[in-house]
């Protein structure tokens, strides 16, 4: 059953408190109050709540074996989480917290099954922004919270991306603009015994290797895992994930560009500075988006698919940036985003 959503603005300089109590009684209820974080909106419930953490997987219709990231607000919050805070996680709190890293840990008995899909972990992290870390606060609680799409769809990077897909979904929608980074957090796995990115996100493998002192950080190369079809120890790490509707290639040599066929209601989207050809008459894309400088990308490549979508383009074609590791984890969304373009 459907029922309303309620979507208030925020100013995320000074949020209103009188709105942050309103949100943190919803969530008391047992409702799910979708915020922003530094990287993508979140869609919360109450993390020690089974039920309203239920409402999250159904809202999304996320596969229950997909485990959820738990946000905290200060350190003793992060440690009722877990059985064990080792110095790993001592060091890169101290480093990157309120930040897009998600430190992945064995659980304690205060977070239920349902949060972490059965599994003995759990993803933590603090997030930056004061209507999130005001949101923790209020209620007294971790904070459960996956991105706010349906599963498998772009993360949303402002309010009314999270209306367009959980509309009559999510009981209340706290909306502070556009979101900061706007690519997902790092997922590091501290629980075995070299810590492993599971996701790569704004904060890269080499600046968490030179926190933890030159200790090796395994990272997997995510654009050949992705074309794997085996299990990956991040659920989450699905080959198709967040994916815009329209049919979505990439091309890794932009020559290419010339020889795709494109139709009238078509996309490009080119990332990094790479040399352009040039388009004869019409016999290019109808649009184009130029993402040339890192941070602008990751701020923006949400917002041009998710617009491109809205316009109900029929091709969108993506120039991925270079591999270089400051790029790494734009390359992974794309490559999750899109397959390869084949001629014939
Ligand atoms: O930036 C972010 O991380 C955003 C904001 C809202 O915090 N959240 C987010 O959540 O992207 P979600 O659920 O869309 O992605 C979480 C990822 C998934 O790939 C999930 O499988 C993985 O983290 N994950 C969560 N808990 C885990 C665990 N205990 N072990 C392994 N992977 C875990
Ligand atoms: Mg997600």
């Amino acid at each position: 059953m459907k029922s309303a959503t309620r979507v208030i603005a925020v100013d995320p300089a000074e949020p209103d408190p009188v709105v942050i109590r309103e949100a943190a009684e919803v969530l008391r209820k047992g409702g799910l109050v979708a915020f922003a974080t530094e990287t993508v909106y979140g869609l919360g419930a109450d993390a020690t709540n089974p039920e309203a953490v239920a409402r999250i997987f159904e809202a999304k219709g996320r596969p229950a074996n997909n485990p959820l990231i738990v946000h905290v607000n200060w350190l003793r919050m992060a440690e009722s989480c877990v059985t064990e805070w080792p110095d790993t996680a001592r060091l890169l709190a101290h480093e990157f917290w309120p930040g897009p890293l998600t430190l992945i840990l064995p659980r304690s008995g205060l977070i239920p099954d349902i949060v972490t899909a059965g599994q003995g972990t759990v993803g933590l992290r603090m997030p930056a922004p004061d209507v999130a870390r005001q949101l923790i606060d209020e209620l007294g609680r971790p904070i459960a919270a996956p991105s706010a799409n349906r599963s498998t769809c772009v993360s949303p990077t402002l309010a009314t991306h999270v209306l367009d897909d959980l509309e009559g979904k999510v009981d209340l929608i706290l909306d502070s603009g556009q979101t900061e980074v706007g690519l997902e957090s790092t997922v590091l796995d501290l629980t075995t015994r070299q810590p492993r990115v599971l996701r790569p996100g704004p904060i890269s493998a080499f600046e968490i290797q030179h926190v933890l002192g030159g200790l090796h950080v395994h990272q997997e190369f995510r654009e050949a895992a992705v074309s794997e079809s085996g299990a990956f120890a991040s659920p989450g790490q699905m080959a198709v994930h967040y994916a815009p509707r329209a049919r979505t290639v990439r091309v890794s040599d932009p020559a290419d560009l010339l020889r795709i066929d494109w139709p009238a209601k078509s996309a490009l989207v080119v990332c990094g500075e790479p040399e352009l050809p040039q388009f004869e008459g019409e016999s290019g894309p109808a649009q184009t988006f130029l993402l040339p400088e890192l941070e602008m990308a990751m701020r923006e490549l949400y917002v041009v698919l998710r617009q491109c979508d809205s316009a109900r383009e029929a091709l969108i074609v993506i120039v991925p940036p270079p591999d270089r590791p400051e790029w790494h984890a734009l390359r992974d969304r794309i490559w999750r985003a899109s397959v390869e373009w084949a001629t014939g």
